[in-house]
């Protein structure tokens, strides 16, 4: 199967251009998952929930069901960062949209980065895995500033995940050094869908780095992106080979875990 993730650059609060790009590639990628940059539809550097409001959607809105029905009528899953309102909270969320409507689920961002503080609560759903018996596929998400707590990747690989997508907004330049990290301790697949280009206010700016990877198992790298290039990735995963996590005759890195003498 393809896993393939859509590097671009969202231009801050035109959310309907955004959304207008992110559907034109939803519709069109030849690929079996395919993954949109975290906050995807906003754009990134909101200061104030005040300032965010306008811009968010709910998960039942329209906004998503849109994408719900591409996922459905086009037979993909879709991972895409947004905004979520529910009530008067925000989240950092993804969408996680499966042809079989009923797995549909959302992730709520763990760890906010920075002044994301100002804007979000932080999540409350935890990390889970959807099973997909059609592609023999268990999918786990996490969002981008979640790969600094090896926690995250261990948690989804412990819960059973083969592919953890990882929509996100990186801005720091090391986690491509860690990243791959990610892939061999737990044996899975990664895909990180990065954004590029550079949002300011006042006198601060923010660059992001795109690069968007999608990992091996072994940490190898099967498709990159450019640092400031609109890209799609794609990639030939097989999700199966990722429950083997035995890599000789006596180790396995999951029974060979020692939790008794972790202090986490
Ligand atoms: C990040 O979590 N957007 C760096």
């Amino acid at each position: 199967m393809k896993a393939a993730c859509v590097q671009f650059k969202p231009e801050f609060k035109k959310k309907a251009e955004n959304i207008e790009k992110v559907r034109a590639a939803a519709e069109s990628v030849d690929a079996d998952v395919v993954v949109f940059p975290e906050l995807c539809f906003t754009g990134y550097f909101f200061q104030s929930k005040e300032e965010l409001a306008e811009y968010a959607d709910e998960f039942d809105g329209e906004t998503i069901s849109n994408f719900k029905e591409i996922a459905q009528k086009r037979d993909k899953i879709i991972v895409l960062g947004f905004a979520e309102k529910e009530g008067d909270k925000f989240y950092n969320s993804a969408a996680i949209l499966f042809p079989d409507e009923k797995k549909n689920r959302v992730y709520r961002k763990t760890h906010l980065f920075y002044k994301e503080k100002f804007c979000f609560e932080p999540g409350n759903t935890g990390y889970f895995t959807i099973k997909d018996e059609e592609r023999d596929l268990n999918l786990g998400v996490m969002i981008c500033y979640d790969w600094r707590f090896p926690e995250a990747a261990r948690t989804l690989a412990l819960k059973g995940a083969d592919l953890i997508v990882c929509p996100s907004n990186l801005v720091t330049p090391i986690w491509d050094k860690v990243m791959p990290a990610r892939a061999v301790e737990n044996k899975v697949y990664l895909a990180v869908a990065n954004r590029i280009g550079r949002e300011r206010v006042g006198d601060e700016e923010l660059f992001f780095n795109g690069g968007s990877t999608i990992y091996g198992y072994n940490g190898e790298r099967l498709a990159k992106a450019g640092i400031d290039e609109e890209k799609i990735i794609i990639a030939e995963i097989n999700p199966s080979r990722a429950r083997k996590k035995s890599f000789n005759d006596f180790n396995d890195i999951f029974k060979d875990r020692r939790p008794e003498l972790y202090e986490l």
